[in-house]
């Protein structure tokens, strides 16, 4: 018997009605359209703005849609993992929220945490399931409402981060499709270069934290870029030259969307022209678990059966990693 490989087999995605454009941005903080263009690559981003909406809201639209595509009953869903660095509420699970809200009233669900690689690390835990033959489909959805945590009076992040969801469906395959390897890796010593300080349980929120907008996330944001920048493209390297690939043979790369200077440069180093480069940073900016399916979402229709894709994502932790996936499907 063949081994049963862990294939994506439907996408499902969705970002909120409200667009904060560069040219707002401008009229909140220092800054101009010229400068977060050339920086970051970023036009605009989604917000979502409604009073008691909190990332499941979005897990759920990304999830629906998903369902509505591919015509499942979600009651045959088995597990649903809420991969999210914002969710909705401590001591909640947000995915078993997420879960009876879209029917799936016979999955177990629960949340994955691993800052902007939360999507990346989910994708190996989905596969994971379905490669031990437990399990036969799995729904990851990767979710966030940045928005919630951003501070609007900091130039540095306001301008970077979005609110988004993406879905993707694993199911088993026969044909060698789907997750062949993964190159996995994590260094707490990063944590002081990206974090939100307060409200978390170390530090508790305060009244002081509160009004200092400690609770919202801060960034050295070029300690940041240069580990994202060396780390996305070893590992994206890394996992190539392991599995015998050159260029010639990847079809796609689908980088985590936090600024198209790291994505340009993890392309480079693995020598993949712009072409074969996933990219829609320009209306979304870092959705930070949601860049990678949305990037599915947006370009679904390109990708083909038999497809290499090499995902790559750095986050918050530090984590980072990348994945070598083979697509199984035409739409
Ligand atoms: N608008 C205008 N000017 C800005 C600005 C903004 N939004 N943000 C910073 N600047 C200024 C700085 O004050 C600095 O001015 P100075 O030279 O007079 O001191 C100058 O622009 C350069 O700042 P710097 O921080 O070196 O910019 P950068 O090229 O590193 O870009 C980031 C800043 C945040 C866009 C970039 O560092 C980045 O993308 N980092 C990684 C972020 C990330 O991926 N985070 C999520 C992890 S998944």
């Amino acid at each position: 018997m063949s081994k049963i490989t862990a294939a994506i087999t439907a996408v499902g995605g969705y970002v909120p009605d409200f667009v904060l454009s560069n040219k707002v941005l401008e009229t909140m903080v220092d800054t101009n359209d010229e400068w977060i263009t050339t920086r970051t690559g970023i036009k605009e981003r989604r917000i979502l703005k409604e009073e008691g909406k909190g990332t499941s809201f979005l897990a759920i639209k990304a999830a629906e849609n998903l369902i509505s595509k591919r015509k499942i009953d979600p009651k045959d869903i088995e597990l649903v993992i809420v991969a999210t660095a914002s969710p909705d509420m401590k001591a909640a699970s947000t995915a078993a929220y997420t879960a009876t809200q879209i029917g799936a009233t016979n999955a177990f669900s629960y949340d994955l945490e691993a800052a902007c690689s939360s999507f990346l690390f989910g994708m190996s835990t989905a596969a994971a399931y379905i490669e031990s033959g437990r399990y036969k489909n799995v729904l990851l959805i990767g979710a966030d409402k940045n928005s919630s945590f951003i501070n609007y009076k900091d130039r540095a992040t306001c301008i970077i981060f979005g609110d988004g969801a993406g879905a993707v469906l694993f199911e088993p395959n026969e044909e060698g499709l789907g997750l062949q390897d993964e190159l996995l890796r994590s260094n707490g010593e990063g944590r002081a270069f990206l974090q939100a300080t307060y409200g978390g349980s170390s530090y508790p929120i305060t009244q002081e934290a509160f009004d200092e907008n400690k609770h919202c996330v801060f960034q050295d944001g070029k300690t940041v870029f240069k580990n994202a920048v060396f780390n996305m493209a070893d590992v994206a390297e890394r996992i190539l030259k392991r599995n015998n690939l050159t260029n010639d043979d990847v079809n796609w790369l689908a980088a985590h969307q936090a600024n198209k200077r790291i994505i340009d440069a993890t392309a480079n180093r693995i020598n993949l022209p712009e072409e074969k480069v996933l990219m829609n940073i320009e209306k979304y900016g870092n959705t930070t678990s949601a860049t990678l399916p949305l990037l599915l979402y947006d370009y679904e229709s390109q990708l083909k059966k038999g497809d290499t894709i090499i995902f790559a994502a750095f986050g918050g932790g530090f984590t980072w990693g990348s994945i070598y996936f083979k697509w199984a499907y035409n739409s």
